[in-house]
Order: C-alpha cells, then sequence, then structure tokens
C-alpha cells in the first residue's frame, strides 16, 4: 500500500478537501486497493469536528461524496506514510518540527509542489472564505501528484 496524508492547520478546511479530491482521483483510477488516503492537523482546536461547509459545500458542488471528522496529526504515522503533503509552509514547518527534522526528509511535499507555475501555499479559506478558487489549486495539485506516484510507482 501507499499511504497518501494530507496535513493543514485545523484539518476542517484545505486538507479534508484535498483528502476528498484525492480520493476521488483514486477511485476513478481504479487505485483505491494500491492507494490510501487520509488527512490531519497539526492542530487540535477542531478535533471531532465535521468538514467545514465551505469544503462541504464545494465538494458537493463538483459532486464528491466526502464525511471526515477532524484529528490531529500523530507523531508515529508520520513515520508510516510514504506522501506526507502538506497544505502550506507553515504546516510544513510544524511537520518537521514535530519530526525533530530527522526521518521525513524526502517523504514530505508541499501539495502545489506538484503544480508547475504555483506558489507554494494553498491559501486559508477559513479567513478568506474563498472556497471556490481553493478548490482549483488543491484539484491541480491532486492531479499532480497523482500523476507524480503514477509514475514514479509504475501504476
Ligand atoms: P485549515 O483551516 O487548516 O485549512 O483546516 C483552518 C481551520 C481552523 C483554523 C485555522 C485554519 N483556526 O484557527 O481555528
Amino acid at each position: 500500500m501507499i499511504r497518501v496524508l494530507f496535513v493543514c492547520l485545523g484539518n476542517i478546511c484545505r486538507s479534508p478537501m484535498a483528502h476528498g479530491v484525492f480520493q476521488h482521483l483514486v477511485d476513478e483510477a481504479g487505485l483505491s486497493d494500491v492507494i490510501t488516503v487520509d488527512s490531519a492537523g497539526t492542530g487540535d482546536w477542531h478535533a471531532g469536528e465535521p468538514v467545514h461547509s465551505g469544503t462541504q459545500g464545494v465538494l458537493n458542488r463538483h459532486e464528491i461524496s466526502f464525511t471526515h471528522r477532524a484529528r490531529q496529526v500523530d507523531r508515529r504515522e508520520l513515520s508510516e506514510v510514504e506522501y506526507v503533503v502538506a497544505m502550506d509552509s507553515s504546516n510544513y514547518r510544524d511537520l518537521r518540527d514535530l519530526d525533530h527534522r530527522a526521518h521525513l526528509d524526502g517523504r514530505l511535499s508541499l501539495l502545489l509542489d506538484y503544480v508547475s507555475g504555483n506558489g507554494s501555499d494553498v491559501p486559508d479559506p477559513y479567513y478568506e472564505d474563498n472556497f471556490n478558487d481553493v478548490y482549483e489549486l488543491v484539484e491541480a495539485g491532486c492531479r499532480g501528484l497523482l500523476e507524480h506516484i503514477r509514475e514514479k510507482h509504475e501504476l
């Protein structure tokens, strides 16, 4: 199994959006027996809460059925996941710190690393309420990530 974990701050807006979109792409590609998808937040403020209504709304509009409860990332799981995908550079730094800068090298990336010509960060729609714009970035990142994984693992 190839494990993919998307990580943002609260695990209610961006990482569950990526989780839902990527799972949908994996299912469409017939790869759900090979790739597992999950998401988590670096913070625990929203643990147990459902996905933010803005993210749920944009996923519904794209006919992606998805439910998730927010949870905080666990240090141990970081050692078990092949692709730890951060939404922004602050999440990236927090994950490096959580990992004591030791084991994540080569497995930690930013979602927009997989999209050429974009900035590095997926902006946080929690503050800007720009869920549609964020969706476009997230979808592009997810498509790029799946392409990368398919090439690398010859799927
Ligand atoms: P997310 O968005 O990291 O994309 O889930 C946020 C959710 C909650 C907060 C910040 C960002 N917050 O400050 O509570």
